[in-house]
Formats: C-alpha cells, structure tokens, sequence
C-alpha cells in the first residue's frame, strides 16, 4: 500500500449505522407482535429512507430477494446519493424476523459495504455450512475437519480445555448429529433460535462468552458475518448446502460448486470493507432499542476492516423530532 492509501479517510461505516439504527427503530415497535412480515417492512422502510442520504454509489447484491418479491432494497437497486465510492451493499434490516415477532431477544439490524464487484453473490442458494471464530482461532480451525479436532485446536490456541469452550449452534433438527457431536467433546453448547449474524460476531466479542460458531444457516447471513470478522480479525469459513438433489442440480447449473471451500476472502474480496449492526431486541451482543419518556436509546457496532476499527456507538433520540421527521 502506498503512504497516500494508507492515510485515514471518510469511514463510510459511520454514516451506514443511521440506517441500521432506522431499521432498529422501526422494527422494534413491533417487538412481540406477532406480525414478522410487518416488522421486516417497518426495518426495510426505515432503512430505505436513510439511505439515500449515504455517501455511495451503491449496488444491492445482497437484498429482500428479487425486484418482483420486493418493492425495496432489491437485488440490483441502486442505492445511496450516487456520489462517492461504487460499492456493493449486503442488507439485512432484521435478522432474526421471528425473535422480533415473538418478543425475543437477539434480533439486529445489519448492513455490510464493499467496494464494486468484491462481495460474493450467493444466488439462488439459501443454505450454507458455517464455521467462525475470533481472532485466537484465526488460522486455527478448518470447516474441513472433524469437529473435535478443531475444538482441541481452539482449546490450545485459547490455552482452555475444550470444556471450557463454549459454541454456538442454531437450534435446528438439521443440527441433531452436530449437536452429538460436539457433547460428544464435552464442549458446552449455545442454542440459539435465529440470528446467527450475531452468533457469529458474538465469537470475536469476548464479552459474548462465545468461542465458535457451527451449523448450516443463511448463504447471504454467512456473507454478512464474514464482513464482520473481517473487521474483528477473526475467520469464517462456508461451503454451500443443498437442500436436496434438485436443488443442488439446479444451482451447479448456474455454477455453484457445493464442494468449494469459501473463505472469507471468497466472500468479501476487499480489505476495506464497512459493517454496521444496531440491536433490536436484546442479545449476546447488543442491547436492543429501548424507549424511555421523550428519548429512545440504540446501541450499534461499526468497524471498518482496514483501520480493525471496532466501535459501540450508543445513541439517544428525541422521540419527537424523530415523530416531525418521519
Ligand atoms: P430471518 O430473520 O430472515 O428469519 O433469518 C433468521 C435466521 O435465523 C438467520 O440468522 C439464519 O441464517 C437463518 O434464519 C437460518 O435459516 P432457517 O431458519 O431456515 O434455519
């Protein structure tokens, strides 16, 4: 790098958190609703209204699915004010739908930038297996290996026994031989409903508690956690996952290959990529949106993956102003 791209510049990650921190705001007045298609639309309008006053001249790539299924936010819309840097843009107003509609907590608001033509393009494939770690197992784990052998090699890396590690595992009946697996090792387990977005972060914030991720989740939430741990210096591996024979058929066509190991380069080409994440209930790793009488309060993450630059912006709102505006 050149001492002139070395030089601190506009860090686009803290304009990017007023839209998570829309979408949190939005979404979490349907906390507990029931109504998971309304709270996602709230998240999506709200992040959809910040948005064009970012500085970008961004492409969805990874969006609300197809322009047809989603009047916003689109694979392919063109989002931001049209100035500044070409970049493609990986949303996720709500991750964590059905926590928000049943009240619980870990849903988050999310969006990760990078520059134009670096951010995997997961398609038609909705699954892939998953495998993140902080920066100790940074280099440490493979997605390849059985998984006692890379909960020993954390355990070393970490200077704890594997007992002491605790990993986290979305609670799915998919998951039923990993989950064997890992009691197997005497590891402790996290099973979470939904949202391993966080989950995955969670393994790069020590306060989590949590060491490793594992399981089979959403192909554009894998893209979204790689940007993160980019970010926090941890790792993501992924291997895409097929459903069935049919599924798997179809996407090869297109040119997915069900055997490659994706890494986090793979996912997120670029050394200077942004996240922004604003809680919408409360999780492992951030607080959700809470109202008090005139102020309603977020707390959000932002990191750049150049500078490592890892931020907790807490904010407060005036309800009123924020009613004038909307
Ligand atoms: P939504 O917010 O879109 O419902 O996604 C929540 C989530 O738990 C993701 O975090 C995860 O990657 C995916 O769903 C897992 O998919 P499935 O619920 O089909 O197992």
């Amino acid at each position: 790098m050149s001492p002139e791209s070395l030089r601190p510049d506009r860090n686009l990650a803290l304009e990017l958190v007023r839209t998570t921190e829309a979408a949190a705001l939005a979404a979490a007045r349907w906390l507990g609703r029931g109504d998971k298609i309304g709270a996602d639309q709230a998240a999506v309008d709200g992040m959809r209204a910040v948005m064009d006053s970012v500085e970008m001249d961004g492409i969805v790539v990874i969006g609300e699915g197809e322009k047809d299924e989603a009047p916003m936010l689109y694979n392919g819309e063109k989002v931001g004010n049209g100035k500044g840097s070409a970049t493609d843009i990986a949303v996720d107003p709500v991750d964590g739908t059905t926590l928000t509609a049943n009240g619980q907590g870990g849903a988050i608001a999310v969006i990760a930038v990078a520059p134009r033509g670096t951010m995997y393009n997961p398609g038609n494939v909705v699954y892939m297996d998953k495998l993140a770690v902080g920066p100790e197992g940074a280099g440490i784990v493979d997605i390849r290996l059985p998984v006692d052998r890379n909960l020993q090699a954390l355990a070393k890396a970490k200077g704890v026994e594997v007992r002491d590690l605790t990993t986290i595992v979305l609670d799915r009946p998919r998951h039923a031989g990993l989950i064997d697996e890992i009691r197997g090792t005497g590891a402790r387990i996290r099973l979470i409903r939904d949202g391993d977005v966080a989950g995955g972060i969670a393994t790069a914030w020590p306060e989590s508690g949590v060491d490793i991720l594992f399981g089979i989740g959403g192909t554009p939430e894998g893209v979204i956690t790689a940007a993160a741990l980019k970010a926090m210096g941890g790792d993501f591996q992924g291997r895409l996952y097929a459903r069935d024979d049919e599924e798997k058929a179809a996407a090869e066509a297109d040119g997915f290959d069900f055997d490659k190991i994706l890494t986090m380069n793979d996912m997120v080409d670029s050394d200077d990529c942004f996240f922004a994440a604003t809680g919408i209930s409360t999780g492992d790793l951030l607080r959700g949106v809470t109202y008090r009488r005139d102020r309603v309060y977020t707390q959000s993450l932002v990191m750049r993956s150049r500078s490592g630059t890892v931020r907790m912006i807490e904010a407060n709102h005036s309800l009123e102003k924020m009613r004038k505006l909307a």
